[in-house]
C-alpha cells in the first residue's frame, strides 16, 4: 500500500495536500472531535461563534488565547517536515489546511492555503484594521494583556482572525483551494475527519477530476470511503516512511 502512494507521488504532475487537526496531534495540539479533543470540553455555541462573541467577548477571547499559547509552544513535527520537503523537491504544489496553528509555514511551506484563519492573526469588528502578531511582536504584550483587546485606529473591539461556526470561509482563499483540487491529480489527505464542509469537498473535487486520493490518518474517517489509498496511522511515522519511498522510488528507475 505504501509502495503504491510512493510511487503515485513520486510520478505525479500536481500534487496537493489537505490537512486537519489529526497532523498537529502529534506535535501536542489537541484536535477536536477525538476522545479528550476541545469539543469534549468546550461548547462550540458558547467559545466559537459570531452569537457567543457578542455574549460573552472575555470568555471566548479566553479560550483563544488559551489556544494561542499552545500553539505558540508547539512545533511542526515529522508529518509537517516531510511536506515542507516534498515542496521543495519540486512535487508538492500546496498545503489546503484547515488548520489556525500556523505549522505548516513553520516547517518550511510556502504555498499554504489557511481555509479557517490564523490564530496568530486578529482584526477589527469596527473597521478593516488586521494585524498579526507574530509578525508585528505583540504577542506576548497581547497574551499578557488581561483588558479585552481594541483596535488602534478606532477603538473597537478585536477579534481572531479565524473562522466561526455560522461563518462563511475567506472567498479568496476558498476559490484558490477548489482550483488546486481541480487541478491536482494526487491529494494526501491527512489527520481530518472530513466532517466540516466546505473544507472537506476539497478531495471530493480532486476524484471528481480523476485525481487519486491517498489518506493518511489513525482511524477511518469521512473521507476514507473516496480514499484510494488509506494508510493508517500517526501523521509523523507514516509521512516519515512514506517520504522515505517516495525519495528511492525517484532515485530507482525502475519504480
Ligand atoms: P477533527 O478533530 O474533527 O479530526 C481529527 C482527525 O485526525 C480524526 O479523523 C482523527 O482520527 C485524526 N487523528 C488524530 N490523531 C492523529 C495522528 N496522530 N495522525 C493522523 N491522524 C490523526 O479535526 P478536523 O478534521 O481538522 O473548524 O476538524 C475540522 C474542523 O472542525 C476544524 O478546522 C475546526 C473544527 O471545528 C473550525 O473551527 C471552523
Ligand atoms: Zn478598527
Amino acid at each position: 500500500m505504501i509502495e503504491e502512494a510512493a510511487k503515485l507521488i513520486a510520478h505525479s504532475r500536481f500534487l496537493i495536500a489537505f490537512t486537519g487537526a489529526g497532523i498537529s496531534a502529534e506535535s501536542g495540539i489537541p484536535t477536536f472531535r477525538d476522545r479528550g479533543g476541545l469539543w469534549e470540553n468546550y461548547r462550540v455555541e458558547e467559545v466559537a461563534t459570531p452569537e457567543a462573541f457578542k455574549r460573552n467577548p472575555r470568555l471566548v477571547w479566553e479560550f483563544y488565547k488559551m489556544r494561542m499559547k499552545r500553539m505558540k509552544e508547539a512545533k511542526p513535527n515529522k508529518a509537517h517536515l516531510a511536506l515542507a520537503e516534498l515542496e521543495r523537491m519540486g512535487l508538492l504544489k500546496a498545503v489546503i489546511t484547515q488548520n489556525i496553528d500556523n505549522l505548516h509555514r513553520e516547517a518550511g511551506n510556502k504555498n499554504v492555503i489557511e481555509l479557517h484563519g490564523n490564530i496568530y492573526r486578529v482584526k477589527c469588528t469596527g473597521c478593516a484594521y488586521t494585524e498579526n502578531l507574530l509578525e508585528s511582536g505583540r504577542i506576548e504584550e497581547f497574551l499578557k494583556e488581561e483588558d479585552l483587546p481594541k483596535c488602534s485606529e478606532c477603538g473597537s473591539l478585536l477579534r481572531p482572525d479565524v473562522v466561526w461556526f455560522g461563518e462563511p470561509l475567506p472567498q479568496e482563499a476558498l476559490q484558490k483551494a477548489f482550483k488546486l483540487a481541480e487541478r491536482a491529480d494526487v491529494c494526501l489527505v491527512i489527520g481530518t475527519s472530513g466532517q466540516v464542509f466546505p473544507a472537506a469537498y476539497i478531495p471530493y473535487i480532486v476524484k471528481d477530476n480523476k485525481g487519486y486520493v491517498i489518506e493518511i490518518n489513525v482511524k477511518e474517517s469521512g473521507i476514507t470511503p473516496i480514499a484510494d489509498i488509506f494508510l493508517k496511522g500517526p501523521a509523523g511515522e507514516v509521512m516519515e516512511t512514506l517520504l522515505a519511498k517516495v525519495k528511492r522510488c525517484l532515485k530507482d528507475k525502475g519504480c
